[in-house]
């Protein structure tokens, strides 16, 4: 009997509960203050809500099953479609723009390996009714301010974005046909992540053309978005329509890059074509987050996607966000030192530690305990019977601000930093517990 947590997933030890909730709290925080609501959806749905809609990289990594009704169904391993689908449900009641935001535990049958599990959290943050570019920048900057939160810097993350948009304009123009996009846009989403042989047999396979791979790879290396630098990287004039759209993805581009100039992010921001995204439904702006020297995998990714509340039976409603994992982050913090000491960690000290002096006033320690956490203080004591000094080390070993050392009708308060103490008739202390 194999009694092992299931592969890819993680048992949550206090300690590592503590970081989870402490990466949790910042992501609320960051996410009330910047006006989001939360959400919650279902962690099991209807197969088909993600089997079409997300493409056939999760399609690949769901983990589904049929139900005794016969029904497909799949544990969730996004929460964009079930975004769509509760916007759908209420679209005329909703005021907008709508900015949600979820923190949700999801499964994805990866193969586990460093960053990547099957079973993790993913803080989502979107906003739906707003087709500006500054709602794709005011994205971007919450989850700069969430990285801020958590103490990292500019120096060590960078957020690259692109346009899918631009990329399809440019496959448009290369004659890559409208059935093939879909297939090349994921062979181009892999290029950062299998060797450079292997990427260019890939795409060798999924564009046949030897002039029309060789531009989409000189685009794939442009530094700027800028049209005449993209036409010319691309050989010259483009036709008509390519041109138009290429000209549209790049303004929509331009407005991007001056919110975050704006939002004061732009240090925090980089553009680089190569990023590409592996699901189907963004349509225009995409980023992704990455540690600066690219050397772990994403810790958030998002962008633009003003068609999928249409195609899963919607009005026309554009949206755009991101999601943002705990497992990449959580390596990304501890490697550059970032997660607090245990004694730092909010809400986790207590306040009292309450303490039975001389043997016979064990009673009274309970009543106090009582008292104290009735009047909102966190407290706590031993249930063996000990002396004096093996408590006062229990209370430290526990992190309590003080000790309360009860004897008769007297309590002792020991700050236990400073080690000061005082002795306080009981019934003071207990209406007025810390002085
Ligand atoms: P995604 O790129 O699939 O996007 O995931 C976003 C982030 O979730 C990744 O960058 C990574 O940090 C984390 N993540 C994904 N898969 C795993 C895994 N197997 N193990 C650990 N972490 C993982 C989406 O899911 C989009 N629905 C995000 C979005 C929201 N787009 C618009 N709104």
């Amino acid at each position: 009997m194999d009694l092992q947590p299931v592969k890819g997933t993680r048992d949550f030890y206090p300690e590592a509960m503590r970081v989870r909730n402490w990466i949790a709290d910042a992501w609320r925080r960051v996410s009330l203050r910047s006006g989001f609501e939360e959400y919650d959806s279902p962690i099991l749905e209807s197969l088909d809500l993600f089997e079409a809609k997300s493409g056939p990289e999760i399609a690949e990594q769901l983990f589904s099953f049929t139900d005794r009704g016969g029904r497909r169904l799949a544990i969730r391993p996004e929460t964009t479609p079930a975004l769509a689908r509760m916007v759908n449900a209420k679209v005329n009641s909703l005021p907008r723009p709508i900015k949600w935001f979820s923190i949700s535990r999801l499964c994805r049958a990866e193969n586990p390996q460093k960053g990547r599990l099957r079973e993790f959290f993913q803080w989502n943050i979107d906003i739906l009714g707003e087709p500006s570019p500054q709602a794709d920048a005011e994205c971007v900057l919450v989850a700069v301010d969430a990285l801020r939160e958590l103490g990292l810097t500019a120096a060590e993350v960078k957020v690259r974005y692109a346009s899918r948009a631009l990329v399809t304009a440019v496959l448009g123009a290369a004659a890559v046909g409208q059935e093939q996009i879909p297939k090349v846009l994921s062979v181009l989403d892999k290029r950062d992540r299998v060797p450079a042989g292997a990427f260019e047999a890939m795409l060798r396979q999924a564009v046949s053309q030897d002039a029309a791979r060789q531009m989409i790879l000189r685009f794939m290396d442009t530094k700027e978005p800028d049209a005449a630098a993209v036409s010319a990287d691309l050989g010259g004039e483009l036709s008509g329509g390519a041109a138009a759209d290429v000209e549209a993805a790049i303004d929509d581009l331009r407005q991007f890059r001056s919110a975050l100039g704006s939002f004061g992010i732009a240090d925090w921001c980089r553009y680089d074509p190569g990023v590409v995204r592996g699901l189907a439904y963004y349509t225009g702006i995409v980023y992704e987050v990455f540690d600066a020297t690219q050397s772990l995998r994403a810790v958030a990714g998002g962008g633009r996607y003003d068609n999928l509340l249409e195609v899963l039976g919607g009005p026309t409603l554009p949206g755009t966000g991101f999601g943002m994992g705990d497992v990449v982050l959580g390596i990304l913090l501890e490697e550059k030192g970032k997660l607090p000491s245990e004694k730092k960690f909010p809400g986790q000290r207590l306040d009292f530690f309450v303490i039975d002096a001389d043997g016979s006033s064990a009673e009274q320690v309970l009543s106090v305990v009582a008292a104290l956490r009735r009047g909102g203080l966190a407290a706590d004591f031993s249930y063996k019977r000990q002396p004096l000094g093996k408590q006062l080390k229990e209370a430290n070993r526990r992190a309590a601000l003080r000790a309360a050392i009860c004897r008769g009708a007297t309590v002792t308060v020991k700050d236990l930093t400073s080690g000061e103490q005082v002795d306080r008739p009981l019934e003071d202390f207990l209406a007025k517990p810390l002085g």
